[in-house]
């Protein structure tokens, strides 16, 4: 649905540059980049003329825009405040492409050159800035309108330019756009996914979006039906289903870049494509976004297509339990007890704790593929909302290596989580009368409770969870999903795919 700018990197001075719209740097107070400085003696003066008039401070995600500058080519010039120079940090660089490229898409320029890949960012080369350049400038662009009779017209914008001064930088600068690009392209696709309505993103669609995806990156593919998800055993997957008239599915999708013999990283994602609480009815206040409930398996599905289109020298298996969690009269009720597919039985005290349910059973479905790591995504629940907020996920691992790993993943992607506990004190609350296990702890630590939970079906592996319940996607006024956590889960595959 979303079609990205069109991006590519270039070296040209940029007092050559003749685009219609030529970004440059000004750092608080009044200090010119390197590259705005080269338009300035080019131009004799003018852009400092500017700032002197008190036009532009430098400040962080201010913008300027002037036209037809003397002697330069460029139709447009545009200043973009980076702040103070000492504090010029990830963040920063990431706020100051914001602005510019919301600055340049409200022009009526088609191509914008952006002179922001030689800034110094601290910690960061020349292909992270390109990286993370595409990356921004895409969700800048990002539009839902699938679901809206009247489209908003054509943006003018389509070209970015990443452009360098100087030739040495590159070959790093185009190895890092064809990251950011195939990282914003799968984060579009989670995006599209999760901001589909409940009515229209069923499980049988997640199952049709996972076989278009298949067949245009050549992944196998393979969706059960409720008969073979019977047949496997996964009574915890369909206790969930059971409520619902939406048949629900278990995808497969297998992405084949490493050798033959190479384990596979197995993602699994929770796929709830709308969450009413069961008979355990969640309050009508925002029900509405419990559509997102399957924004882990549009994250999974959003990481393939990332890692495929970067050709990665990998394997990597998805797996989506997808289902609808409703209440009627087929539904499960607090009491029930069921077995899932490890055969530890389960006593469902609430039928909204129902993530955990379909995800245990393809936890256990995942030992098949023998996997070097698991990890699952989800939108598990509110209580890392209130732990964390919308800034950092919720990650649990039973192996430290695996949680470094995917830290630093996130950190480089700029896409964080926050290491949460998962000692087995916290295992106490899920202790049942009746059955093996409890589907809910108390309120207290109930992201590390749910976590807990999942643990017990994952012993068999290196294995970590991310709950995105907090960070898949926003609330009020710019609702959206957000297409977290695939630059993490990008990232992460990268580095390993770097290391084998
Ligand atoms: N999908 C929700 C979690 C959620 C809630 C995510 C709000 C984002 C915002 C999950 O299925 C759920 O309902 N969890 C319950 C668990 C509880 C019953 C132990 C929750 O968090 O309230
Ligand atoms: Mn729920
Ligand atoms: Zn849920």
């Amino acid at each position: 649905m979303q079609t990205l700018p069109d991006f590519s990197t270039k070296t040209l001075a940029p007092e050559r540059a003749a685009a219609p719209c030529v970004a440059v740097g000004v750092f608080e107070s009044r200090k010119l980049s390197a590259a705005a400085d080269a338009l300035d003696r080019a131009a004799r003066g003018a852009l400092r003329t500017v700032l002197k008039g008190g036009d532009m401070e430098g400040k962080l995600g201010t913008t300027r825009l002037l036209y037809k500058v003397p002697h330069l080519p460029a139709e447009r010039v545009l200043l973009v405040g980076l702040g103070k120079e000492t504090e010029f940090g990830p963040k920063a660089y990431r706020d100051a492409v914001r602005a510019a490229t919301g600055a340049a898409a409200d022009t009526g320029a088609a191509e914008a050159a952006f002179y922001f890949v030689e800034l110094p960012v601290a910690g960061h080369d020349v292909a992270w800035r390109a990286r993370h350049a595409a990356v921004v400038a895409a969700e800048v662009l990002y539009r839902f309108e699938a679901m809206k009779s009247k489209k908003s017209p054509a943006r003018a914008l389509k070209r970015i330019t990443l452009a360098l001064a100087r030739k040495s930088g590159e070959a790093d600068a185009a190895r890092g756009l064809a990251e950011g690009r195939a990282t914003a392209a799968g984060m579009a696709l989670a995006k599209d996914l999760g901001n589909l309505p409940g009515n229209v993103c069923t499980p049988t669609y997640l199952a049709e979006a996972a076989g278009r995806l298949a067949r245009q990156w050549k992944l196998g593919v393979d969706v059960r039906e409720r008969r073979a998800i019977e047949k496997l055993g996964m009574g915890a997957l369909l206790s969930v289903a059971k409520g619902s008239h939406q048949p629900p599915k278990f995808i497969e999708l297998r992405y084949r870049g490493g050798a033959k013999a190479a384990k596979p990283i197995v993602l699994v994602g929770k796929g709830i494509t709308f969450d009413t609480g069961g008979i355990s009815l969640k309050p009508a206040a925002e029900m509405d976004e419990m559509k997102f409930d399957m924004c882990g398996a549009a994250s999974v599905l959003g990481t393939l297509r990332a890692i495929a289109e970067l050709e990665l020298e990998l394997n990597v298996v998805a797996l989506i339990p997808t289902t609808e969690n409703m209440p009627g009269g087929h539904a499960s009720k607090p009491g029930d007890i069921v077995s899932s597919m490890s055969g530890q039985t389960i006593e469902i005290l609430n039928t909204d704790a129902e993530g955990r349910l379909i995800l245990c059973d393809a936890l256990t479905y995942a030992e098949r593929f023998d996997p070097a790591a698991v990890v699952d995504v989800a939108t598990l629940t509110g209580a890392c909302v209130v732990a964390l907020g919308h800034v950092a996920s919720g990650l649990y691992s039973n192996r430290d290596e695996l949680a470094e790993e995917l830290l630093e993943a996130g950190r480089e992607a700029w896409d964080r989580a926050w290491h949460m506990p998962l000692w087995d004190d916290y295992q106490e609350s899920l202790k049942s009368p009746f059955a093996d296990v409890a589907n809910i702890g108390g309120r207290p630590a109930g992201s590390v409770t749910a976590a807990c939970f999942l643990s017990r079906f994952a012993d068999k592996y290196a294995w970590a969870h991310l709950d995105v319940a907090g960070t898949a996607w926003t609330s009020g006024k710019s609702k959206g999903a957000t297409g977290r956590p695939v630059p993490l889960l990008t990232a992460f595959l990268l580095n390993r795919a770097a290391r084998a």
